[in-house]
């Protein structure tokens, strides 16, 4: 990304800092909470704790293990957490001093039999390792993360965002869809006891 871009993207991610004021139910108790308060920023690997993140992810994937979708990111070590973050360009979001959100952008993939092919295409930017930790679901965090990634890819100048889930998840298919991703293939991931499919979504011009 040249200097220019770098500069309108810390742009977007101001504008894609959330406000307003939402309830949240924590030990029983509702706690108004000021959603100004969370911010969505790069990792950074001085500030943000690669445990802190690998738990959020268990505990974000926990639903889909016990329903028998066994996804990396339920059980992942730290070391398997800090690979898929580095590989792209993750990002963190941060609510009164814990990580309650992550997702990471990846401009381009690896040319490996294992990635699905639609990823290697030099115009199709993708996103993985993409969570909101359980007790902050369903207040838009999961929506500003997509949307951040979005303008990302579109500053890079991709013509689409691709992402991928178990097939058989249809509310997690359904929530893409929503967000204007449609079907493109499947894709048998080594690890995976289910089909993948791979969603992708066109951008428009930055
Ligand atoms: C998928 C996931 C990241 C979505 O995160 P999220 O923060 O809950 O997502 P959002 O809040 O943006 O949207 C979820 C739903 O909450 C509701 N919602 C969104 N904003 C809201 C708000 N401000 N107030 C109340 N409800 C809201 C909506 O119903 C929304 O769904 P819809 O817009 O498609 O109808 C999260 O559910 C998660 O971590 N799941 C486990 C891990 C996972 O599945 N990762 C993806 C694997 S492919």
């Amino acid at each position: 990304m040249g200097d220019r871009a770098f500069l309108s993207f810390k742009s977007v991610i101001n504008i894609l800092q959330i406000s307003g004021i939402f309830e949240i139910t924590r030990n029983s108790e509702p706690e108004v909470l000021d959603m100004s308060a969370i911010t969505i920023d790069f990792y950074d690997s001085i500030r943000d704790s690669l445990d802190e993140i690998t738990n959020m992810l268990h505990r974000a994937y926990a639903g889909l293990a016990e329903m028998g979708f066994n996804y990396v990111a339920a059980t992942q070590s730290t070391v398997v957490t800090q690979k898929r973050l580095t590989a792209g360009i993750p990002y963190v979001a941060r609510f009164d001093n814990c990580i309650i959100g992550t997702i990471t952008y990846y401009p381009t993939a690896p040319n490996d039999i294992e990635e699905p092919n639609y990823y290697k295409n030099k115009d199709v930017a993708h996103f993985g390792q993409f969570a909101v930790s359980p007790e902050m679901q369903q207040r838009g965090i999961g929506s500003k993360l997509i949307e951040l990634v979005e303008a990302h890819a579109q500053l890079d100048g991709k013509r689409e965002l691709a992402c991928d889930t178990a097939e058989g998840v249809l509310q997690l298919v359904d929530y893409y869809k929503r967000r204007g991703y449609l079907l493109i293939e499947y894709h048998r991931w080594p690890h995976a006891c289910y089909r993948s499919i791979i969603l992708a979504k066109i951008l428009g011009p930055m």
